[in-house]
């Protein structure tokens, strides 16, 4: 294991950003006194991309309480595509419509004039929610309405979210900031589309990077491959498979969550971290074993 100071930073859109963010969803059960700790010291650390979103509950207004007026080199990115509801926790909004008021939702709650990107969550397929009826709606007319937003100043850039390789080559006009699937070194579906947003330079932001809290996920801290690895190389696993993703494509960058103001420090280091090639040989052949 190295640590460089040379691969830390990475592209998001036209924004230079620290490759480690800060993914705020963790923070939706946080009391308000821990949650505005832990942003402020994402940004005491030099975190300077936070991933959002007005249907993660309070977090808007957490992020809002705790590091409004926002700086400039401050990145905040939310996600449109799905709203709460009262009995359903979330349900599909993906009209046109739909995604500009969510737009002008995350703004008020945020007290933001401006988002830097904002992320299209389709829903086409599991994980989460999926479309059926009049929310299966066409991708080109929601890129429409993101564009006209984007000229409009209300963002900054265009992001996607759980898409295929062909939604992102048909969005690719559009002008694409980032995309935002689920990917880490356990779980590697999209390898496709990660490959595509390397060659167009458009920034890979997986989700759930750690394999998140849900159960249903294989968990990256628990995997044996990487606890003997990280044990070897004296860091943590979540470090191990963190930087296992930052070396795997110089297009990723990383959102992983967390409520713990230690884990966000481990979490943030890994923008200097570099696994020896023993680990990476041991990584990249775990995707074989894992299940799909
Ligand atoms: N586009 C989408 O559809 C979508 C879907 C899901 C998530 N997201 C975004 O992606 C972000 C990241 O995903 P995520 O939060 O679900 O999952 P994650 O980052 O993969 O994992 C979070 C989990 O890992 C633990 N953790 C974090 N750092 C750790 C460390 N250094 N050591 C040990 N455990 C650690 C956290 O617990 P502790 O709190 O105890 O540290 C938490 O349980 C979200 O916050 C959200 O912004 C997007």
């Amino acid at each position: 294991m190295t640590t460089s100071q040379a691969n830390a930073y990475g592209k998001l859109g036209e924004h230079d950003v620290l490759r480690v963010g800060f993914g705020a969803m963790q923070l939706e059960h946080a009391d308000l006194a821990d949650a505005v700790k832990v942003l402020h010291r994402a940004v005491e650390l030099g975190v300077d991309h936070i991933d959002t979103a007005q249907f993660y509950g309070p977090v808007n207004e957490l992020i809002r309480t705790a590091l409004h007026p926002y700086a400039d080199r401050l990145q905040i990115v939310t996600k449109v595509g799905a709203v709460t509801h009262p009995t359903e926790r979330l349900v599909a909004a993906q009209k046109p419509a739909q995604l500009r008021a969510q737009v002008e939702e995350n703004l008020r709650t945020l007290g933001a004039e401006h988002l830097a990107v904002v992320n299209l969550r389709r829903v086409d397929t599991p994980p989460g929610i999926t479309a059926t009826g009049d929310q299966v709606v066409d991708l080109d007319s929601q890129l429409a309405e993101l564009i006209a937003l984007r000229d409009e100043g209300k963002i900054g850039g265009i992001g996607l979210s759980n898409v295929t390789l062909a939604q992102l080559r048909q969005a690719l006009p559009a002008g694409i900031a980032c995309v935002q699937n689920l990917y880490n070194v356990l779980t590697r579906d999209h390898e496709d589309v990660l490959a595509e947003c390397a060659e167009h330079g458009i920034a890979w932001v997986p989700y759930c990077p750690l394999g998140s809290a849900f159960d249903w996920l294989p968990s990256v801290t628990g995997n044996p491959v990487v606890i003997a690895h990280a044990e070897r190389l004296g860091i943590t696993p979540a470090q191990a498979g963190l930087a296992w993703l930052l070396g795997h494509s110089p297009a990723t960058l990383l959102i992983p969550g967390t409520r713990n103001p230690g884990h966000l420090a481990d979490n943030v280091a890994v923008a200097r971290i570099e696994l020896d090639q023993e680990a990476t040989s041991a990584f990249d052949a775990l995707a074989q074993d894992a299940p799909a």
